[in-house]
């Protein structure tokens, strides 16, 4: 065996030479993978004992992807491009040989070989476009010469991997093998060269492409069905227009079309965004002082307190990935109702093909309901979902003291009471920390980890990995009222209302955060989420919202009545204007002395946004958040912030701080309204040129 360069080994096996990349973790395509691709072709090719090679990776997976790494900084020789015309064009076959995942660059690579084939629990995929760019050395021309044109956009438009199964019917790989993999390559390689085997190179295919030519309606089919899932994100588009370049002009020209598309996508705002974003997930999971490798506890069993709308969600997390775990009601038909609306939401699943009967079975088996809290008692992790009241809060967590292991974690849902003053009903207030999932809890993927004073390091560290297990990005935030994300929601609330007084209407101000990314705006969301609950905790706590306490008073509460601060029509949610409404808000404007006048969607904008960003300055400044980047995940995660637009932190560092900062004194002068004073964390900044992420 020779070593080429430090990742990459020649050996040979009879006349077959193999090239073995050995790159942990994921054997990316650093330059010295490339080079010693490209070298080890470059010898293999000119040893006249050789008749054939086979490509072939060490560890857990096939080359998973580019250099992350090597983002942003100067290309290093040879190019990816150049490596893959070596091998295209070498006059010996070249055969992939692929377990794991084949992603990005690294089934480009297989691309431009002969011949691929993969065990049988290997993935093809090509992922740029989540970085928000398209697959750049090949993969937009060649993937449609073979796999067919709606089968490449699907695959190139969704960047999830497909099975090898799936390729091998789509004629992505040749052979599906079994046994020792470099064996079963250098056999195949072995039937190439003995029976002749042409080579084949996918730049020359073209029946595939012929099938679609002069169909421009395949396209504009295609462009139609991913229009809603893709608004707003660039790379997509790019991705059609580069198979049609592949479709209309001759390789080596569509090759071209790819680059400058490439080259387009790499310097656009949004794959800044999203490759700035990609890389703000993983820190979030960094915290300076716990470190990786502190021992959190193992989750063999958990426990749900209350299977109400979050604590049924929270249980079937559990039960998703094989976690058996008990729920505890106070009353059993409260039990009943909340599990049965588990079993529901896991048959509408299952009726859409997404798990089997037998899944929904299996999940339901591992879920245990009961009315005794002694059942609690061998539980690795309680998390309590129980009402919104602290002395009910209280009280439960001072009996799962008395219950729980001792060495159990006791987390908290809440989502606006004092995680430490829950934590002192316990004796063990280091036990206790804050999981704040979001609705609907089986679904969305953020999860609010709320570290108390005395919360210790393996209550974190085990919060956090739970988190990851059950297929949540967790972010770590300390304790105030809201936490980060429904605190700087709640600035953002503020002046929704306040906008649509001054002279908005609830649909313009949606129409402004709709255009800008967001699913929804804030007056949709209130009616989908029910307008009644803020009512009733304003009339408890004696509170006022002029226009949505007198459209309450109208048994106006949302979607479920079929009218809030829009009006729906029956089975349909789409939200439609209301002239009521706009009444009730010029009347109520009126009492209240204000002048309405037109407001610019750019100050809508400003307005509903700045502040959420203020916020995160103050919430950098006391430390409730670890970075600015984490502020983002949860906007992104938690409340459908456009990933393409990276979060508010880095949205704001986008426009420049500076002017952030300018205009939020404007609008001070203008209203003479405290609200609007800059935060010293953004002021300071300002000054200085500096950014939130980038400080
Ligand atoms: N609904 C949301 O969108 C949301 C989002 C994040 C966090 N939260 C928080 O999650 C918690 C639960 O909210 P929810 O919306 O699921 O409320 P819910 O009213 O739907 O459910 C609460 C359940 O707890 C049960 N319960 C009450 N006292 C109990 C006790 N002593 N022992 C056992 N069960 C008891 C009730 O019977 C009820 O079924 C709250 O702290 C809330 O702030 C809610």
């Amino acid at each position: 065996m020779t070593a080429i360069t430090k990742s990459v080994d020649l050996d040979r096996r009879g006349r077959v030479a193999v090239l073995t990349v050995n790159n942990p973790p994921v054997n990316a395509l650093s330059q010295h993978v490339r080079q010693g691709l490209r070298d080890g072709i470059g010898q293999a090719v000119a040893d006249p004992a050789v008749s054939a090679i086979v490509i072939a990776c060490a560890g857990r997976t096939f080359i998973a992807g580019a250099d992350i790494t090597e983002f942003g900084k100067p290309p290093q020789a040879p190019s990816l491009h150049d490596v893959l015309d070596l091998i295209e064009s070498s006059p010996k076959p070249v055969i992939a040989a692929v377990h794991g995942t084949a992603l990005g660059g690294g089934l480009e690579v297989t691309l431009a070989c002969h011949y691929r084939v993969g065990v049988k629990d290997a993935r093809f995929g090509l992922p740029e476009v989540k970085l928000g760019l398209l697959p750049g050395a090949g993969g937009t021309q060649r993937l449609p010469r073979v796999v067919g044109v709606d089968k490449a956009l699907g695959m190139m438009t969704s960047g999830d991997p497909i099975r090898a199964d799936d390729a091998l019917k789509s004629g992505l790989i040749d052979e599906i093998v079994d046994g020792d993999l470099t064996a079963a390559g250098v056999a195949f390689a072995e039937k190439v060269v003995s029976e002749k085997r042409p080579l084949k190179k996918i730049r020359d295919l073209d029946d595939k492409l012929a099938a679609v030519r002069g169909k421009p309606e395949v396209f504009a089919n295609f462009r139609k069905s991913i229009a809603r899932q893709t608004r707003g994100f660039r790379a997509p588009e790019s991705i059609v227009k580069a198979v049609e370049a592949a479709v209309s002009l001759p390789f080596a020209e569509g090759i071209k079309r790819e680059r400058e598309l490439f080259a387009e996508l790499m310097s656009s705002p949004e794959s800044k965004a999203q490759r700035y974003f990609f890389f703000a997930e993983r820190e979030a999971a960094k915290i300076p002082d716990v470190p990786a490798d502190t021992p959190g506890k193992d989750i063999k069993k958990a426990a749900v307190i209350g299977a109400g709308t979050m604590g049924g969600g929270i249980a079937m997390n559990f039960a998703n990935v094989g976690i058996p775990v008990t729920v505890v009601e106070v009353a059993q038909d409260a039990l009943d109702r909340g599990l049965g609306v588990v079993r529901k939401n896991y048959e509408a699943t299952a009726s859409r093909g997404r798990i089997t009967q037998a899944d929904v079975e299996k999940r339901m088996g591992l879920i245990a309901g009961t009315t005794d809290f002694n059942a609690i008692k061998d539980a690795d992790i309680v998390i309590e979902a129980v009402f919104e009241e602290m002395p009910i809060k209280k009280e439960v967590f001072a009996k799962l003291d008395g219950i729980a292991k001792p060495d159990a974690v006791l987390a908290t849902n809440t989502s606006t009471l004092d995680v430490d003053e829950i934590a002192s009903a316990t004796k063990r207030p280091e036990s206790v920390i804050g999981t704040h999932f979001f609705s609907p809890a089986n679904v969305m993927r953020l999860l609010e980890n709320v570290r108390g004073k005395k919360s210790s390091k393996t209550a974190i560290a085990t919060a956090m990995a739970v988190g990851r297990r059950i297929g949540k990005v967790p972010v770590l935030v300390g304790v105030c009222h809201g936490f980060v994300g429904n605190r700087m929601l709640h600035q953002r609330g503020a002046q929704a209302e306040k906008l649509i007084l001054e002279g908005a209407l609830p649909h313009q101000v949606d129409k402004v955060l709709t255009d800008f990314g967001f699913p929804m705006g804030p007056f949709a969301m209130s009616d989908m989420a029910g307008l009644d609950v803020g009512w009733r905790i304003r009339k408890g706590r004696g509170m006022k919202s002029a226009v949505a306490d007198r459209i309450c008073e109208l048994g106006r509460f949302g979607q479920k009545t079929g009218a809030g601060y829009y009006r729906y029509e029956a089975g349909d949610r789409t939200p439609i204007p209301d002239n009521e409404v706009e009444k009730i808000i010029v009347d109520v404007a009126t009492t209240m002395g204000i002048t309405r006048r037109p407001i610019s969607d750019e100050e809508i904008l400003q307005r509903l946004l700045y502040p959420m960003v203020n916020e995160g300055a103050k919430i950098l400044e006391e430390k409730i958040a670890i970075r600015a980047s984490d502020i983002d995940v949860i906007w992104v995660y938690g409340y459908g912030w456009p990933v393409y637009r990276g979060g508010p932190m880095f949205w704001a560092d986008s426009i420049g701080l500076r002017a952030l900062r300018d205009r939020m004194l404007e609008f001070k002068k203008a209203t003479g309204d405290e609200f609007w004073t800059p935060a010293p964390l953004l002021d300071r900044l300002a000054n200085e040129g500096k950014g939130f992420v980038n400080a």
